[in-house]
């Protein structure tokens, strides 16, 4: 065995290093520290995050690889994120969760790290420590909950919550009904069903060369898991021998990849600030419009909720990623590699659609073009996002009259108020969402439409907002406004009875209100006072140091990479 970062503890004869050998030993042997690899498993699991909640089972088939390629692997908790608990919202401590495992991987004596996510936003936070420290890694995906089902239909978490929400609304489902479905939504262990944002960024991780290849997307029932987690500690030792890092796998050419795929699988909007703030760490050139440009000549191949019809374990047994990236190959870029050392292309050659209905040809798409729209024009200066797949034809060109709210708050107390003055050709604007208004950039952006309309039958509008959507809901929803309102954003300017342009085509968004007369508008003091910035704790920190959405929104001070050197001894 050679020398490893982890000897930096324990080699040698002195007091620091008997220290860190005895404190370590409970059972293991003196040759555990010979200088074989010491790899973390940087697990989230929680009771707290259901959909992570399997993976204490993942890491024992990840010890087992260690141990089976000679290393010696070593439970790391980490800060673990559950999507639909926890409050103001998950996004707001995801760099949080990056910065935390990004200094205990650095403090601890660890050779590399595999790590195990799922949740929303677990898998990004995970990916962003990973390049800050650029220890070997790879990702292990918790994969996605198998197919529940609701009077004989297929049941999508998350896309049909809105869907079923909006009928007992609407008044076509009754309350009975929609509280029965509850228990048929989670038929299994694992994360999210639909190309949501867990499943994309699973997805959207293996593209990047960071998953082992064919291993995104299985479902965290299937017994495969297991055995893709057992050959990913085997991996992870081979990568620590090897010096293979995250900094050689995540290049440009690798993000590229990941746009391509996030595109063909109509995958979530949250990818797009999730990989902006992943560059970031490691600073690749990367920006909001390379999303445009490279997902625009995309055909969407994946017929998946919310855009479409099936369900993650229908694209598992359909083939998966590799047989959708493999439709388009042409697109990828045959420099990338992945954690195996070898180029991210290699391995299309072996797969294949097994069901065309869930996996289109490239022949036969669902549409001739995916990918993200990045929005520019009065209302957004640094650009706003929106997801066409998910949008409705006849909104994408748009003009309509504002119906402003201010907050969530202001938005739940008024918007089915029977005396709101809107109608189907409005336009819902919706700010204090962004990133410091907040604080934290929830996925509020699809905010409800009005009841009366509801019962009228209207089923989709124009909805803007500075906040996110989830990856699970659909509509024509404009999102990542910026700046943000709180950051001094024009969408802190607009009135209700604005007439807003919306023209996906031409890729503009604007407020039809002459320059001067913005100019000279005020926000409310009242919408200000409610942006001030807590008085404490993270919330503190964060709205003071977080940048906006186009740049990933990560914490000023955590872009760029510090590496995995420490210099100083505790003892
Ligand atoms: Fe965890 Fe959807 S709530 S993935």
């Amino acid at each position: 065995m050679g020398e490893q970062r982890s000897s930096q503890w324990y080699a040698g004869t002195d007091r620091n290093a008997y220290i860190h050998r005895a404190w370590m030993r409970r059972g293991l042997p003196a040759h555990a520290f010979d200088g074989r690899p010491h790899i973390a498993i940087a697990n989230t699991a929680s009771d707290l995050t259901p959909c992570n909640a399997h993976l204490n089972e993942v890491a024992r088939s990840v010890e087992h690889g260690v141990h089976e390629a000679g290393g010696i692997p070593l439970n790391l908790p980490v800060v673990s994120l559950g999507e639909t608990l926890v409050r103001p919202t998950a996004m707001l401590w995801r760099n949080m969760a990056a910065m935390a495992t990004e200094e205990m991987l650095r403090a601890n004596p660890v050779d590399g790290v595999v790590l195990l996510g799922g949740c929303d936003k677990t898998i990004p936070a995970l990916l962003m420590a990973a390049a800050s420290v650029d220890l070997p890694a790879v990702v292990v995906p918790g994969g996605p909950m198998l197919t529940g089902t609701f009077r004989g239909q297929p049941l999508g978490c998350g896309t049909d919550v809105w869907r079923l929400s909006e009928e007992v609304r609407a008044g076509t489902l009754s309350q009975e009904e929609f509280t029965r479905s509850e228990s048929s939504m989670i038929r299994s262990r694992g994360h999210c069903n639909t190309m949501g944002t867990a499943s994309t960024m699973a997805i959207v991780a293996e593209a990047l060369g960071m998953v082992p290849p064919g291993l995104a997307g299985t479902p965290a029932a299937d017994s495969r898991l297991l055995e893709g987690a057992h050959d990913a500690g085997r991996l992870a030792v081979e990568m620590v021998a090897a010096g293979r890092r995250p900094s050689d796998v995540l290049t440009r050419a690798s993000f590229l990849n990941a746009i391509v795929a996030l595109a063909a699988v109509g995958g979530s909007t949250n990818a797009v600030v999730h990989l902006l703030a992943i560059a970031g760490r490691l600073g690749v050139e990367l920006t909001q419009d390379d999303f445009d440009r490279t997902g625009a000549g995309v055909p969407l191949l994946v017929d998946l909720q919310p855009a479409g019809r099936f369900l993650m374990e229908d694209l598992h047994r359909a083939g998966g990623l590799s047989a959708v990236l493999r439709e388009v190959q042409d697109l990828l870029d045959p420099d990338a590699i992945t954690v195996t050392g070898r180029p991210f292309v290699e391995h299309l050659d072996e797969a294949r659609i097994w069901d065309a209905e869930v996996i289109r040809t490239r022949e036969k798409p669902l549409q001739d073009h995916a990918g993200i729209a990045v929005l520019y024009g009065n209302l957004a200066p640094s650009g706003a996002v929106i997801k066409p797949a998910a949008a409705s034809e006849h909104l994408l060109r748009h003009r309509g009259r504002a119906v402003v709210f201010d907050s969530i708050e202001d938005m739940h107390a008024r918007i089915d108020d029977p005396g709101l003055d809107v109608d189907a050709d409005s336009v819902l604007v919706l700010r204090g969402c962004g990133p410091k208004g907040y604080p934290g950039m929830p996925e509020v952006a699809n905010l409800p439409l009005p009841a009366k309309l509801l019962r009228e039958g209207v089923r989709d509008m124009v909805r803007i907002c500075d906040g996110r959507m989830s990856g699970t809901a659909y509509g024509t929803v404009v999102l990542h406004v910026t700046p943000e309102a709180a950051a001094g954003g024009p969408l802190a300017l607009v009135r209700t009875g604005d007439m807003i342009v919306l023209d996906v085509g031409e890729r503009r968004l604007d407020v039809d209100v002459p320059a001067e007369e913005l100019a000279a508008r005020a926000p409310d003091p009242a919408t200000v006072a409610a942006y001030a910035a807590p008085s404490r704790g993270w919330e503190r920190l964060y709205v003071q140091t977080v940048g906006q959405a186009n740049t990933g929104a990560d914490l000023d001070f955590l872009v760029g990479s510090s590496g995995d050197a420490v210099s100083r001894e505790s003892h």
